[in-house]
């Protein structure tokens, strides 16, 4: 039962957060590609999103690699596991594939937002890590330790260009009701999400690999990944 009970943590674990970084780069790019096209002139935010983005790719293939290691494909979740799915739909009234990004470039109280949800998301992401460190599950599988200790060192340069936006065009940090609507994500995710998860022991596996269906070829992804 113990074993079983591991196995299944670490199984649905691994595969919630396989889904979100690779809803994380893949969403990257498509912000990358509007900031790229309204502050052309703008190397140090460019870049900072850039490592971003090469940083989630890398979190993604961490994950990618343990899986294979154990020889079983990530199982099926959704986007209802995705906490930057919840985030933006509540935020925006859309999923991330409906939401322009030319649009919301192109207004800064729509980019601001988008700055705000990026920054409490990647503020949660770091929280959660260092709870995750401490959890005996995880520190029983050392590949996985050893991932989640370079999330946790990658994870405060990913929310600092965000900021540092906000910051620099005088806008409002985040509200107490911001980090309440991301905290309640949170704890459904926790709560609600995991434990249907969990007892639905016929959970279906992905047939292939997400990054599999990405719109840049394997081998540019893999150098933008490798050059974080
Ligand atoms: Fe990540
Ligand atoms: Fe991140």
């Amino acid at each position: 039962m113990r074993k079983w009970y591991r196995e299944r943590y670490l199984d649905l674990l691994g595969s919630i957060y396989i889904y979100n970084e690779h809803r994380g780069y893949t969403a990257i790019d498509r912000v990358l590609a509007a900031i790229r096209a309204r502050w052309l002139d703008d190397h140090v935010l460019i870049a900072e999103v850039e490592k971003h983005r090469a940083d989630e790719r890398k979190h993604y293939l961490m994950f990618r690699r343990w899986f294979e290691r154990r020889g079983t494909m990530p199982l099926a979740v959704d986007r209802t596991c995705g906490h930057i799915d919840r985030f933006v739909g509540i935020m925006f009234g859309s999923t991330i594939d409906e939401l322009d990004p030319q649009t919301v470039i192109g207004r800064d109280d729509l980019f601001e937002r988008m700055c705000r949800v990026i920054s409490l998301t990647e503020q949660r992401g770091h929280r959660q890590v260092q709870i995750l460190l401490r959890h005996g599950i995880v520190q029983s599988d050392a590949q996985m330790m050893k991932i989640f200790r370079i999330i946790e060192k990658d994870e405060p340069s990913h929310w600092a260009p965000y900021e540092k936006w906000l910051l620099a065009h005088g806008r409002r940090q985040s509200r107490w009701w911001e980090r309440a609507i991301d905290q309640a994500i949170h704890s459904e995710l926790l709560f609600v999400k995991l434990p249907i998860l969990f007892a639905a022991s016929r959970k279906k596996r992905l047939a292939r690999w997400p990054d599999e269906a990405d719109e840049l070829p394997r081998a540019i992804n893999d150098i933008e990944a490798v050059a974080a």
